[in-house]
């Protein structure tokens, strides 16, 4: 089987935001507690924080990370988070049915963001509170001084403000499971005011609103027009989520999701031009995606502690979905996705970071390791910021119950500022063919291949573990560019990058 495709240097989608790599820590299960924070660790620094964890979440150089939730934020009072540690209280969790110590709060978590070489996106909760705390929690974060919660801040031992500019207003508020859930127009009033009054204090702040919880909500996509009826003018993304599952663990089935992703992001992307020319605006607001990953592995484990049958643990294990090859070529057609619309999606979380819906996962007291999806996301958020190429593609495509005509190789391609290469991401959907890849290479002058890493030939169901990464790149073979074009056999069932150099 063939494919080919013309990539051109000048023929060019939009500017990657490197905030596209970015990531989410909710105090969920074990994210926060023996996931980040584990004071005991044989590892841990001063904070208590594990090094080994920070070193991983390095190595994918995440830019951005939001936090503290997710549905946790809905019911979260902020000031039970700061002052003295053993002064703080431990309140129930609403969302994940536990108990939260408030061991680590916004002072804990902002070192730790510095260590881990990240940016905080932080989120108010506007599921049961509202507009005083947010902007309260607003001053707290980012006033310089000579006000009360400033103030109280520094007495609480940080002088500098921390000077956060993205900021979530809320989380999923269409959704039944959310502490104080609201209807769009209820939403979009108590978004506009709170965002108001976070531009009264800074206009320059980075405001995300609520878009859908998912797709399947029913009142998507309505939804997103009537919240940006009311916000349009004082926010500059829309959120958007989306969890990817294998209810009928069939592959041809599970990679075609992307096209649903792709038809999520086209339909909001539509009704934010929609709003925009109703009001007659020259200013854009684009997507921030700050939750997508593969969710389903865990459900049936979490179901007791869920339904309140354990009681209020404090930290127990709860999302820990163990990825398998099969998650690798999902979330490599997810980044791939994203990157072809790297003009409107400009913010990217994958959600979660570590031991939630993670890449990263650790065994208390023992070792922190890699998920086989650790790899896929590693490549996008290493090669693949600088500008979205568009390109021209011819390939074969299947039919299944999700989409027609999916093509069999999902393929993105970048062309990077810093160093001049072009990367090349490709996955292969066919479950038995390898498929003749040809690129033709307008405009970039001389090329060749500098690198050339593929995951390929695991058992679908393989995955990785504190004992073993058996689900790792590989150098690919192959692979020529001579007479201005790319040629490839790429294997049934795998991910390659190519990083073509000048
Ligand atoms: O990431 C896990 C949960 O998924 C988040 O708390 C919530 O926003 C979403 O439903």
């Amino acid at each position: 089987m063939r494919a080919s495709a013309i990539a051109h240097k000048d023929f060019v989608i939009g500017q990657i935001d490197p905030r596209l790599y970015g990531s989410f820590i909710e105090h969920l299960g074990r994210a926060i507690y023996t996931g980040i924070f584990e004071p005991d660790h044989p590892t841990a620094d001063d904070n208590g924080m594990r090094q080994d964890v920070i070193d991983l979440v390095r190595e994918l150089d995440v830019p951005v990370v939001r936090y503290p939730g997710g549905n946790f934020v809905s019911a979260f009072y902020w000031e039970d988070s700061i002052g003295p540690v053993e002064e703080r209280p431990t309140r129930l969790d609403l969302a994940w049915h536990s108990s939260e110590s408030n061991k680590v709060g916004i002072h804990e978590f902002a070192e730790w963001a510095d260590a881990a070489g990240t940016e905080m996106m932080l989120a108010v909760n506007l599921g049961s509170r509202g507009l005083d705390p947010a902007r309260n929690f607003l001053e707290y974060v980012n006033h310089p001084g000579g006000s009360y919660w400033s103030d109280l801040r520094k007495k609480n031992g940080r002088e500098e403000p921390w000077g956060v500019k993205m900021w979530c207003l809320g989380n999923e508020m269409d959704g039944p499971w959310q502490t104080g859930q609201k209807t769009a127009d209820e939403y979009g009033r108590i978004a506009f005011e709170t965002a108001k009054a976070m531009r009264a204090y800074d206009k320059s702040l980075e405001l995300v609103v609520c878009g859908s919880s998912t797709p399947t909500m029913p009142s998507y996509p309505q939804w997103e027009a009537t919240v940006l009826d009311h916000t349009y003018d004082v926010v500059d993304y829309i959120s958007l989520h989306m969890y990817f599952d294998n209810p009928k663990g069939d592959t041809a089935d599970y990679l075609a999701q992307t096209a649903r992703l792709d038809a999520y992001i086209c339909t909001v992307a539509g009704v934010i031009q929609f709003i925009k020319s109703k009001k007659r605006s020259k200013k854009d607001v684009y997507i921030s995606f700050d939750e997508w990953n593969v969710w389903y592995h865990s459900r049936e484990q979490d179901r007791k502690i869920l339904e309140g049958n354990s009681g209020w643990p404090h930290a127990p294990a709860l999302l820990e979905d163990i990825y398998n090859f099969e998650d690798v070529l999902q979330v490599g057609c997810i980044l791939n996705t994203f990157i072809r619309h790297a003009d409107v999606v400009k913010i990217g979380c994958l959600a979660q970071l570590v031991n939630v819906i993670a890449p990263i996962m650790t065994v208390e007291g023992g070792p922190a390791w890699r998920q086989t999806t650790f790899y896929p996301f590693l490549f996008a958020s290493k090669y693949g910021r600088g500008t979205s190429l568009n390109l021209a593609m011819d390939c074969p495509g299947y039919d299944t119950d999700v989409a027609k005509n999916v093509p069999y190789l999902d393929v993105a391609a970048v062309q990077s500022e810093a160093d001049g290469a072009l990367t090349v991401f490709v996955v292969n959907r066919h479950q038995t063919d390898a498929i003749e890849f040809d690129l033709a290479l307008e405009g970039f002058g001389e090329r060749s291949v500098t690198m050339d890493k593929e995951i390929v030939g695991h058992d679908l169901r393989a995955t990785n573990g504190p004992d073993g990464e058996p689900v790792a790149p590989v150098d690919g073979a192959g692979a020529i560019v001579a007479g201005g074009r790319l040629s490839a056999s790429i294997a049934p069932l795998s991910y390659r990058m190519f990083r073509l150099g000048v």
